[in-house]
């Protein structure tokens, strides 16, 4: 629907800001680089851009709210206002609805519709307002720009979308279903990557390991063969996927983490609770036993791996004793890393509509309590690898003279000092751990 409003001026800088997971991020950069194509500049930090595009995420609580509070302070001083884009899950989830309820906003696109960008630019440059939450069959990876920067960790959307319907989740309902993006598009893409600097990857998905491709004779494969062409890249040091669901982990995948040097000893798999009665309501698929079972069988070929994982609490229905077996699982995985949430009801998904809501001070005692055992198991991890020597991939420069950063195999954040630069891959002792990093000493 198009609605015609006031003329406005040509935008000559904008500001993407992305919120959420990690494939918001990547596609906030693919619509900064259109946005470069067709001739605008990013606006420098601080600075006020013509054009703000506001890159949403509507996985968790008050996602539309935020919005709203969001494009309000977007008012300048003056009264004017930027031109502003609604993009992300919100927009597909509100269209036209944000159109009525925000007067300033002159573009809504969808995350499967943003590459139509210049297009819906023209239009707001001649005073139409557009929304475009199509889910057109072309995918937007077609027609979006092949010209990539990057910095020296970066991602690479290979799948979007999910098919599992997870009863708590909008993922199927706001990025549809799931797609894989061609095995040769992504080696093209990840070689263009590299030689604009990239030395990590990591491949993005809802559902990354339900990634499947037609390999060069034509045989279809899985997400592990793509791992395994990617570690011929010379100059790619490191290979990261994220992030996976249990059914998907196949043992071709499983056996890559065993043989393949340059994909990282690191797993994000989400078992979201410890209770076979929750992980059934949430309609997961899996249990808890053949949870553990995976995690048996990757630490059976590649037995340093960290485990992350995702949780939430105060699913309906959950009660203390199917809290206590998330924290059982907790203590018995281990986990190196982990995000944890309080429950969300998400209009539209099944969860929403059933009884036995968890109330908000249960959510948030057992929150606290989740996130309590997790600093501590977070910590011991870190503690194991003090010692090690190993290498570190330096990412930016840290808060004091001298100091740098960067993330080890495990993906945990070192700092340290030296003589050194982005991008480098050095080696460095371990020697001191906290919940969330360790310092290190570089050698040689
Ligand atoms: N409420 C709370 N957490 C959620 N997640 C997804 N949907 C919800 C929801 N409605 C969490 C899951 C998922 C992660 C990306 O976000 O843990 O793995
Ligand atoms: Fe959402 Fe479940 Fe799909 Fe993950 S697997 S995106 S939690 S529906």
């Amino acid at each position: 629907m198009t609605i015609i409003t006031p003329l406005s001026p040509a935008p000559k800088t904008y500001r993407v800001k992305s919120f959420g997971c990690q494939m918001n991020v990547y596609d906030g950069d693919r619509m900064g680089e259109l946005l470069t194509q067709q001739g605008l500049s990013a606006a420098p930090e601080g600075a006020d851009a013509d054009l703000v595009v506001l890159n949403t995420c509507h996985i968790r609580e008050k996602a539309v709210d935020r919005v709203y509070s969001d494009i309000g302070r977007l008012k300048r001083e003056d009264g004017s206002t930027p031109l502003i884009a609604v993009a992300g899950c919100v927009a597909q989830a509100e269209g036209e609805e944000i159109m009525t309820r925000a007067p300033s906003v002159t573009m809504v696109v969808g995350p499967q519709a943003y590459h139509r960008l210049p297009d819906m630019l023209a239009k707001a440059r001649n005073g139409e307002r557009v929304t475009d939450t199509d889910m057109p069959a072309a995918t937007k990876f077609d027609v979006l720009p092949k010209a990539r920067k990057s910095g020296t960790s970066t991602f690479l959307t290979v799948q979007e979308g999910c098919d599992k319907f997870c009863t708590y989740c909008v993922v199927p309902y706001a990025r549809g279903a799931v797609i894989s993006r061609p095995f040769k598009d992504l080696a093209e893409e990840a070689r263009r990557l590299v030689e604009a600097g990239a030395r990590e990857i990591t491949l993005l998905g809802q559902n990354v390991n339900a990634w499947t491709g037609e390999n060069a004779k034509g045989q279809t494969v899985g997400l592990e063969a793509l791992i395994r062409d990617l570690a011929t890249i010379p100059d790619l040091a490191r290979i990261r996927y994220t992030t996976s669901h249990p059914n998907d982990m196949t043992q071709g995948l499983i056996d890559a983490h065993g043989e393949v040097d340059k994909l990282m000893p690191y797993l994000h798999l989400p078992v979201q609770s410890g209770s076979d009665r929750i992980l059934r309501a949430m309609n997961r698929s899996h249990t808890v036993e053949s949870y553990l079972a995976i995690l048996d069988r990757v630490r059976a070929v590649r037995p340093d791996i960290a485990i992350s994982g995702d949780f939430i609490v105060g699913f309906p229905g959950e009660s203390e004793e199917d809290f206590a077996e998330t924290l059982r699982v907790v203590d018995q995985v281990g986990y190196a890393a982990a995000f944890t949430f309080k429950y969300s009801p998400r209009p539209g998904t099944p969860a929403a509509a059933m009884g036995d809501q968890v109330s908000i001070a249960v959510m948030e005692e057992r929150l606290k309590r989740l996130q309590a055992l997790m600093t501590e198991k977070q910590l011991a991890f870190n503690a194991t690898s003090v010692g090690k020597i190993t290498q570190v991939l330096i990412e930016k420069r840290g808060r004091h003279a001298g100091q740098w950063l960067g993330k080890s195999p495990w993906l945990q954040s070192v700092h340290f000092e030296g003589d050194v630069a982005i991008g480098d891959l050095v080696t460095v002792e371990l020697v001191q751990a906290g919940p969330n990093s360790l310092a290190g000493r570089l050698i040689g």
